[in-house]
This record gives C-alpha cells, sequence and structure tokens, in this order.
C-alpha cells in the first residue's frame, strides 16, 4: 500500500485499500494528459494572478514550477508511477513539492470536475485536428491515383455482381467524397466544441472573482461554456470524435475490404506493395493482406469505444459522477487507431500498383454495356423503357448462347433479336462508350469524373 498522504482527501481517516486504489486510480491511463494538464494549470494561475485571487509572485512560481514538472516528465525524471490518484493530483504534488506553499494556491476556483474536463477536452480538440489533417492527406493521396486512372475501366458492381462499367478514377474519388465528409464533420465538431470548460468548479461555479473569458482565450478557446452544471457533467465531445471515427474508419473499412478482394487471385486488379503484404508462416508462397485486413478488424473496436461512452453516459445524473472516468481510455484508443491507420492507408494507396489489364479483361464479363442498349431504344426508336428492358433482356441471352459479351455481338446478331435495332448500336455498346457515356453530373465519364477531381482540389485550395 502506498504511505503517500492524498492531498484530495481531506474527510477520509483510513488509508484506502489497494484494491480501492487499483479500482479508482486513474493515473496509469489519464498520464496521457500531463501536457494538457500543465497547460491547462498555468492559464488558471494566469486568470487567478490576473483577478488578484493569488500574487503575482505566486503565479510566476506556479508557472516556472509546472515548466520544470513538464520538462521532468518529458525527460523520464517525472516518472508518473508515484501512487498518485490521477495525472491532476500527480502534477499537483510535484509543483508543490518543487515550489512550496505557493502550489496549493493553484487549485483555488477549481474542481478536478472542471480541471478534468479542460485536459480531455483540450486533448480531444488537439486530435481532432490532426487525425482531419490526415484525412486530407489521405484524399490528396487519393486523387492523386484518381487522376492516374480515368481511363481504366473496371466493372462497376452493384450486389458484388458486375453492373456497369466505369472507370478507376471514380471509385477512388467516391472514397475520397467519403473523406471528405468525414473531414468536414471533424471540422464540425472542433468548431462546435471550442468552448472552455475551465472555471466550472464543482459544479455551481465559485465565489472567487475569477474571468472564464481570460482563461478560454488563453487556450485558444472562443468563449466559455454556457453553464457550469452541463459543462462538467458533459462527455459529448469525446463521442463527436469517437462517432466521427467510427464513422470515417467504417468508410475506410470498406476500401479495405475491397482492397483485399481486388488483390485476391480472382481479381488481380490490385498489387499491394511488398511493404503492405505479409507472408505465411508455412506456406511460402503467400502475400496476405493483412495491412487492409488489420484497417478492416480495427474498425470493429472504434465501434466499440463509441457504444461504451454511450452506455456510461446513459443513466447519469448530473453532475459529476466517477463512471466518467471511464470516459478516457476508449478515446485514447480510437484516436491513436485512428491516426495509426490514416498514416498507413495513405502509404498503401500512393504504393499499390494497378493492374489495368485486369481491370479492363473484367469489363468483358457480365455483359456490363446493356443498359445502355435499352438506353438507345428509349432514345433512339422511343419504345417504352420497360419494352426496351426485355428486347435487352433478349440480346443479352443470345449473348450467353454464343459464349460472347454483348459488346461483342454484331449488329445482324442485334438485328435478329429486333429489327428496330439499327446503326450504330455496336459502337455504342462498347464498354468505354458506355462508359463515356455517362455525362450526367456526378458520372463516370473520363470528363465528369476530372470535372469532380477539380472540384476537390478547388475545395482544398480554398480551405
Ligand atoms: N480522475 C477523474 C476522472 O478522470 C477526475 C477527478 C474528478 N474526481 C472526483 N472525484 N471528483 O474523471
Amino acid at each position: 500500500m502506498s504511505n503517500k498522504k492524498n492531498i484530495a482527501s481531506a474527510r477520509i481517516s483510513a488509508q484506502g485499500s489497494d484494491l480501492l486504489k487499483a479500482l479508482n486510480d486513474s493515473l496509469p491511463f489519464d498520464k496521457v494528459l500531463y501536457a494538457q494538464d500543465i497547460e491547462g494549470s498555468k492559464a488558471h494561475a494566469f486568470m487567478l494572478a490576473q483577478q488578484n485571487i493569488i500574487t503575482q509572485e505566486d503565479f510566476e512560481a506556479i508557472d516556472r514550477g509546472l515548466s520544470q514538472v513538464l520538462e521532468e516528465i518529458e525527460s523520464g525524471l517525472f516518472t508518473l508511477d508515484g501512487g498518485d490518484e490521477d495525472i491532476h493530483m500527480a502534477n499537483e504534488r510535484r509543483l508543490t513539492e518543487i515550489i512550496g506553499d505557493a502550489g496549493k494556491r493553484l487549485h483555488t476556483a477549481r474542481s478536478r470536475n472542471d480541471q478534468v474536463a479542460l485536459d480531455f477536452r483540450l486533448f480531444v480538440q488537439h486530435n481532432t485536428k490532426k487525425i482531419s489533417k490526415l484525412i486530407l492527406e489521405n484524399i490528396q493521396t487519393l486523387i492523386l491515383r484518381a487522376k492516374e486512372s480515368t481511363d481504366i475501366m473496371l466493372p462497376g458492381m452493384t450486389h458484388l455482381q458486375h453492373a456497369q462499367p466505369i472507370n478507376f478514377g471514380y471509385h477512388l474519388l467516391a472514397y475520397a467524397s467519403m473523406l471528405q465528409r468525414d473531414y468536414k464533420r471533424f471540422i464540425s465538431s472542433f468548431e462546435r466544441n471550442n468552448l472552455s470548460p475551465i472555471g466550472c468548479a464543482a459544479l455551481a461555479g465559485t465565489p472567487h472573482p475569477i474571468s472564464r473569458e481570460i482563461t478560454a482565450q488563453k487556450l485558444g478557446f472562443d468563449e466559455p461554456t454556457l453553464n457550469c452544471l452541463d459543462t462538467v457533467s458533459d462527455r459529448d465531445f469525446a463521442l463527436e470524435i469517437l462517432f466521427n471515427i467510427s464513422t470515417m474508419m467504417m468508410h475506410i473499412s470498406r476500401l479495405s475490404e475491397e482492397l483485399i478482394l481486388w488483390s485476391a487471385s480472382e481479381f488481380r486488379w490490385i498489387t499491394l506493395s511488398d511493404r503492405h503484404a505479409t507472408g505465411s508462416s508455412i506456406m511460402p508462397q503467400k502475400k496476405n493482406p493483412d495491412i487492409p485486413e488489420l484497417l478492416r478488424g480495427k474498425t470493429g473496436r472504434v465501434n466499440g469505444n463509441l457504444v461504451s461512452l454511450l452506455t456510461v453516459m446513459k443513466g447519469l445524473p448530473l453532475a459529476y459522477n466517477k463512471d466518467m472516468q471511464e470516459d478516457k481510455e476508449g478515446v485514447f484508443d480510437s484516436v491513436k487507431t485512428a491516426t495509426l491507420s490514416l498514416e498507413v492507408l495513405n502509404e498503401m494507396i500512393a504504393d499499390m500498383k494497378i493492374n489495368e489489364d485486369k481491370m479492363e479483361d473484367a469489363c468483358m464479363i457480365g455483359h456490363l454495356s446493356a443498359t445502355d442498349l435499352a438506353d438507345y431504344l428509349v432514345k433512339d426508336a422511343n419504345l417504352p423503357f420497360r419494352d426496351a428492358y426485355h428486347i435487352t433482356g433478349n440480346a443479352v441471352n443470345l449473348a450467353e448462347i454464343k459464349g460472347v459479351d454483348i459488346s461483342e455481338l454484331s449488329l445482324e446478331d442485334l438485328q435478329s433479336v429486333d429489327k428496330r435495332i439499327g446503326e450504330g448500336v455496336v459502337e455504342l455498346l462498347d464498354n468505354r462508350a458506355s462508359m463515356n457515356a455517362r455525362v450526367s453530373e456526378g458520372g463516370t465519364a473520363t470528363v465528369r469524373t476530372i470535372e469532380q477531381i477539380e472540384k476537390l482540389e478547388h475545395w482544398i485550395d480554398n480551405l
């Protein structure tokens, strides 16, 4: 049992049991917040001096002392394993050891309830920005790969069955669009949550003449939060980063699933670089797509973190309850997972080889241009779509019987299905013609794909 006197338990006379400490202490995981805790304490002390709640002299001692605590933590001198309850208590204890009595004035007009709300929010805000930058880098990489692929055809699918020809750039841009939404979601969370919790004290504010404006400004927040009771009870900002990460990872997971599929022998549409594949311990010939598999797998884990915190919060009465200490590990884990995943994904997309021939060969399976025959019959022969659909079905049957793709049928073949099929249809049924016919806004035609690239680039240029 630690013999350290607990500086935050004036009322508790007996030493806590070792089991209580094991359950109660958050230092083993919340030490991650050491820098935010020191930054927040410095701003708080600065404000206390500005408002004449502590002397300028005490502020300077606290400020200097906190800088030393930071240095000691970063150099490994102060190891944060001394049995303190949490990072807030550890930093305050070490500060007081270094500067003496002035350190004991730091906690004036503050509670750990607003302190932890502040530290955690600073962490979330910092990582929201960091993740959004990584998302942007991934969008840029997808754009680069899309630019070289606007002429490379592959079968677009529904139900994982060949459907219509699209180009690979267009397919990559679908993911760039998802990541663009993710980016915007992170930024809007940052803006919504850029409010300062400090100065709320335990739950009701404080009789000291503090200025929450000063601390808000010093810490880079737009303004203080509205209501102290809400602020010390609120973990929405943490839920937002968890949700944003989950949604983003779900997108990354879908891309990963496609990368895995496309690397399989049955496809071979792409080849992942050897840097992003591993071998088998028993089968010397194997090259496994472990990286996208892990990205797909880690999506389950971040979803778990989101559901955990939603569940922790759902029944809590106002204001702070110790249940809320369970808010951190999931967020730390999701942030770490998201950061690493985005870094790896970026490298993997940049390095993958696009096997153009394999993709284009696949376009000859599945009568991808069949819809173009139906569209032709509607547009040029003025047939109702349903009739056109049936005639096209017959053309597909004929192609099946002949063992060819619909794009390989001759004009004679097509006219044997329906007399109204005229000149020029054979050209229309060419897969590349089919792809480039889809010129409606947001469509797959190469010109429209290039336009989508330009729009994305324009958006990035104006950020
Ligand atoms: N370690 C706590 C947490 O992470 C913060 C301290 C608030 N504790 C308290 N008993 N009021 O949530």
